[in-house]
């Protein structure tokens, strides 16, 4: 273990947030994970647990309740925090905007209030490519401006990298992390993603199709202005996501400058479509999967993957997965939950 380099993971219990806790822990952290479990569940912390054989210090809570924030960074010494707790479909976020501003929005607040109070400064902040809108130049990197969002979800992450450049002024380090599409799960099958009802993103639909919980996967949208006129994305290994966590730490950790804000993409800098993912899938696992082409999804972007160059250099971080082995982890995973 890294003596006195204990890292507050919130949202250690979700889909990101459990992966890195691996990944840190692997790479010698001390971790505690604050988690309200409200959209994870407890058998994510011991999937953690199994993998990494370490019992996991963990607390169940809520980051907008400052009294147990409070209590929790008196009672231990923290060197940095990474902030995962946050709602995250952008369906969801059009029907209940306000509980995405307060939640999203709200628990950041509480965490920075936290945090000064108690002189904790490094911070590494979850956000998401879905700030940039639908770029003007693709791939993207991270000068480009932020288009009007889409989404109550997608303002959420652009008033929070806001926020956070404000506070970096009085302090703090900040690094966000701008993440493109996250798929697959840990290799063991243990921990993985936990889709609430019918998932709105695409691998858990095909899995869930594949494993026969859902009739068939649609494709939304075949007249785009790409390849083979479906969506392109950046998918990117979840695993390879909690890497670049690490990194992160390991570089807000060493910076001399006492006031930072800096953002990062966080993709493989390929782009993808979705019909090029769904053949993927059909090839690596042999399954037939049954799928058709629909119009087009409200609000989806035609094309986005991430210019990655700058967190190569800076972090000397490159994704070890290809697309294969991501959905043939996501697919692993799937089935193990099915039992
Ligand atoms: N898609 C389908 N069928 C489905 C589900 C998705 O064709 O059943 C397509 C979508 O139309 C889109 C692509 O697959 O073209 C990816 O869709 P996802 O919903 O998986 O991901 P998005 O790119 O829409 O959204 C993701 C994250 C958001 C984030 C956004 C940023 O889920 O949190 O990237 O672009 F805000």
């Amino acid at each position: 273990m890294i003596k006195g380099n204990h890292i507050l993971v919130t949202g250690g219990a979700g889909y990101i947030g459990s992966h890195t806790v691996v990944e840190l822990l692997k790479a010698g952290f001390q971790v505690t994970v604050a988690d309200n479990l409200e959209r994870s569940d407890f058998k994510i912390v011991e999937g953690v647990e199994t993998i990494t054989k370490t019992k996991i210090d963990f607390h169940k809570m809520d980051c907008l309740d400052y009294s147990s924030m409070d209590d929790l960074f008196s009672k231990n010494k923290f060197s940095s925090v990474i902030h995962f707790a946050a709602f995250k479909s952008v369906n969801e976020s059009v029907s209940e905007p306000i509980s995405y501003y307060k939640n999203n929005v709200g628990s950041l607040i509480t965490l920075l209030e936290v945090m000064q109070k108690h002189q904790v400064k490094d911070l590494i902040f979850s956000s998401s490519c879905t700030v940039y809108g639908q770029p003007d130049v693709i791939p993207v990197d991270e000068t480009a401006p932020f288009k009007r969002a889409e989404s109550p979800y997608g303002a959420t992450k652009q008033v929070c990298e806001r926020i956070l450049e404000d506070a970096a002024t009085v302090g703090f380090k900040v690094i966000s992390l701008r993440y493109f599409n996250p798929i697959g799960a840990h290799e063991s099958g243990l921990i993985g993603e936990l889709p609430i009802g019918v998932p709105n993103n695409l691998v858990p639909y095909v899995t869930q199709t594949a494993a026969g919980v859902r009739e068939k996967l649609t494709v939304f949208g075949s007249d785009y202005d790409t390849p083979d006129g479906s969506c392109v994305r950046d998918f990117i290994h979840v695993v390879d996501l909690a890497t670049a966590h690490v990194k992160a730490i390991q570089y807000v950790q060493n910076l001399s400058a006492k006031n930072t804000f800096e953002t990062f993409n966080v993709g493989t800098g390929v782009g993808v479509s979705v019909l090029e993912l769904v053949k993927k899938f059909i090839e690596v696992t042999g399954i037939k999967l049954n799928y058709t082409i629909g119009p087009r999804r409200a609000g989806d972007i035609e094309k986005v993957y991430a210019d990655a160059k700058k967190i190569n250099q800076s972090f000397g971080w490159t994704p070890r997965y290809g697309l294969g082995e991501s959905l043939l982890h996501a697919w692993n995973w799937e089935k193990k939950l099915r039992g």
